[in-house]
């Protein structure tokens, strides 16, 4: 039988059914049990716990079991930096700082220049550290502590995690990656390695600290394939299994398939669109759950369900689930059209990248508090 969808850390396609990918990746759903446990050292929880939007992971009941003993984890995320960053990255990391707020814990960011210069046959090394600074910008705008963060860059950094990652790859077999990461025997050598380098973020600060600490990888579920390889080896070097906390993708403004992407400018809102652009992103390419007219919506009422307007309230910019609900009830019924969902959502967008932009300017001055300086 035909897969109808494809989920790789290189490659999302097709309509993703999240609990058949649950099942073959063998992810733990994110179960109210756990939420109530969160819930007690957060005092709320945020709204893309709520609503599912992160709803799987690895091993967070023994990452709050060790929590309560008083063995705090630190946290690691990343980005590839290959080219301008959208919402859809963002989000992640915006539920990645609230976990570092409510926590109070450290961060380690890793920007795989490495990595996004093997998978792009046409990107150089200088491009990608034009992206790299750009993407920095991005990241320290969604105001992590800089006192609490620390900014790895593969080839920066390679002299502090290349002797940690080759530990890694000579546990790893090319049969052990070729399936999960899509690879096949004409693929170059440096994405077969690669993995390696990006299980070494999840216990580097057991190393510097010298003893083992329990880490927290919050990120999107096409990441997952790496994790899982991680988790099988870091025992065997005398580290803890990473545990993991997952979330779906923000759908492409066309609705339709896979996940938002910076290479196709009209499916993605990116982080540095002025209103004008959102705007016309939105009312131009979001896919609609209205009706054909009018009268027709009036009558049979919109499905919010999928409608991708909608989906970004839901998943990122409507925090208020009073609110949320009423959108979803007048949309449905009829009461809302799709031009004035679109409104809201527009101007939501517009009013958080104002904030962002603003931010990103200053994080200009600020890229040297983040990067990790070994002492
Ligand atoms: N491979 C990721 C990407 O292409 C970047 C990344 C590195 C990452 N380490 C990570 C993402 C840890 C999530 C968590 O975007």
């Amino acid at each position: 039988m035909k897969k109808e969808f494809n989920v790789t850390p290189w490659e999302v396609s097709g309509d993703v059914d999240y609990d058949k990918l649950v099942r073959e990746f063998g992810l733990e759903k994110i179960s109210d049990r756990l939420l109530e446990r969160m819930q007690k050292h957060t005092k709320e929880l945020h709204f893309m716990l709520r609503r599912n939007v992160f709803f799987a992971g690895r091993d967070l009941k023994w990452l709050l079991d060790e929590y309560e003993k008083g063995n705090k984890f630190f946290l690691y995320t990343g980005c590839g930096p290959s080219g301008p960053l959208h919402l859809g990255h963002l989000s992640v990391w915006v539920f990645t700082k609230w976990l570092q707020d409510k926590f109070g814990t450290e961060l380690w960011f890793q920007f795989t220049d490495d990595e996004k210069f093997l998978l792009n046959k046409n990107k150089s090394f200088e491009e990608i550290k034009k992206w790299t600074y750009e993407n920095m910008l991005d990241v320290i705008a969604i105001g992590f502590n800089p006192k609490k963060t620390n900014f790895l860059v593969d080839t920066k950094h390679a002299g502090l995690m290349y002797k940690e990652a080759c530990k890694v790859a000579k546990k790893i077999t090319f049969s052990m990656v070729k399936s999960s990461f899509g690879l096949n025997e004409s693929s170059n050598i440096g994405l077969i390695f690669y993995t390696s380098v990006q299980a070494v973020p999840a216990f580097l600060s057991s190393i510097i600290h010298k003893k083992k600490i329990p880490c927290l990888i919050p990120h999107a579920v096409d990441q997952d394939p790496h994790f899982r390889l991680t988790r099988d080896i870091l025992p065997k070097l005398g580290y803890y299994k990473p545990a993991s906390i997952q979330s779906i993708f923000l759908p492409p403004l066309t609705g339709n398939q896979g996940k938002m992407s910076s290479s196709k400018s009209n499916v993605a809102v990116l982080t540095t669109d002025s209103p004008k652009e959102v705007e016309n992103k939105i009312k131009k390419y979001a896919f609609s759950g209205g009706q054909k007219t009018t009268k027709e919506h009036r009558e049979k009422g919109g499905n919010p369900d999928v409608d991708v307007s909608f989906q970004y309230l839901k998943m990122f910019f409507e925090p208020d689930d009073k609110k949320l609900e009423r959108i979803y009830e007048d949309y449905k019924s009829g009461k809302m059209l799709t031009g004035e969902l679109k409104e809201i959502l527009i101007e939501k967008i517009n009013n958080f990248l104002k904030e962002h932009q603003r931010r990103r300017e200053k994080a200009k001055k600020q890229i040297d508090k983040f990067l990790y300086k070994s002492t």
